[in-house]
């Protein structure tokens, strides 16, 4: 039993109309009905972007399949003494989904977990910037990368509790004194949906990751990016691990975004743990 997919993710920035610049403009997601709300796909939303000092994620949704895996995910957290609660009208109203129930990781995350969404198949997804679409579907929105201060706890959060499955384990950083390991999980064939840093950054996300089905749209939204003079923090690369080509920019929330195409799909029948001792097989190169 796990969730089955990275729903959705809201973000806390100080400046929302230059996020929503940013999301539209440069990314090419879809402004959803309501303010604030961005689509990459038939889901009525996916991004939401609301305003505050925090410049960070605010909340994660994660999605399963229907009422009775929602239950036994809730039993499971609260039987591991997790606190949750159930959605109320409200907030399922908020999130447009039909059953919700909420928690907090061990580094106080506000974790969502719902089935049910509400679909816009009446409004085909239209990106502002001519992005053709993103790659969602069963593999849900993308990924995210969190840091966390306390990686045994969050690493029994994600992957005993909501059923997350390691992927592989990169070094990083120059020697062993300097180093730190990242941790990447799957939950679908999306090679990660979730990567652990235990390094204390001053944010829980360092970035979010859209895929787009061709390496054009990377090529075309780096284009945009530097047109907007978005920071880019990685140029283009290719990643050891999931094979992703992409490129990383700063989005004006602070935190980052990962823009790539190309990953590779891992079949639970036959997916072997791995480890790297480098991110990137070439690119990813950090300004100068
Ligand atoms: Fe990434």
């Amino acid at each position: 039993m796990s969730v089955e997919s990275l729903g959705y993710l809201g973000f806390s920035v100080k400046d929302p109309a230059a996020f929503a610049a940013f999301a539209t403009g440069v990314l090419g997601l879809m402004p959803g009905e309501a303010d604030g709300r961005f689509r990459l796909d038939d889901m009525a939303w996916r991004i939401a972007v609301e305003a505050g000092e925090a410049d960070d994620l605010s909340f994660v949704g994660f999605e399963v399949a229907g009422a009775a895996e929602l239950g036994a995910l809730g039993a499971r957290l609260a039987e591991a003494g997790v606190g949750v609660t159930e959605g109320d009208a409200n907030l399922l109203a908020e999130r447009a989904v039909t059953g919700l129930i909420a928690c907090r990781d061990p580094d106080g995350l506000a974790v969502e977990i719902y089935y049910g969404p509400t679909l816009r198949t009446e409004i085909p997804f239209a990106s502002p910037a001519g992005v053709d679409a993103f790659v969602t579907g069963a593999q849900g929105l993308g990924h995210v990368v969190l840091a966390t201060r306390d990686m045994a706890a969050a690493r029994a959060f994600y992957q005993d509790l909501l059923g997350f499955r390691l992927s592989d384990i990169i070094r990083m950083g120059a020697g062993p004194q300097f180093g730190f390991e990242m941790e990447f999980f799957h939950c679908n064939p999306r090679h990660h949906t979730l990567a652990l840093m235990p390094v204390p950054l001053p944010r829980r996300l360092h970035h979010f990751m859209v895929q787009v089905p061709t390496l054009d749209a990377v090529g075309f939204a780096l284009e945009r990016a530097e047109a907007a003079r978005a920071p880019i923090t990685a140029s283009l690369g290719r990643h050891t691990n999931d094979q992703m080509v992409s490129f990383y920019a700063r989005t004006p929330g602070g935190f980052e975004v990962e823009f790539g195409y190309g990953a590779l799909e891992v079949d639970e029948a036959t997916w072997r743990v791995a480890r790297h001792d480098k991110p990137s097989s070439w690119g990813h190169k950090r300004p100068h």
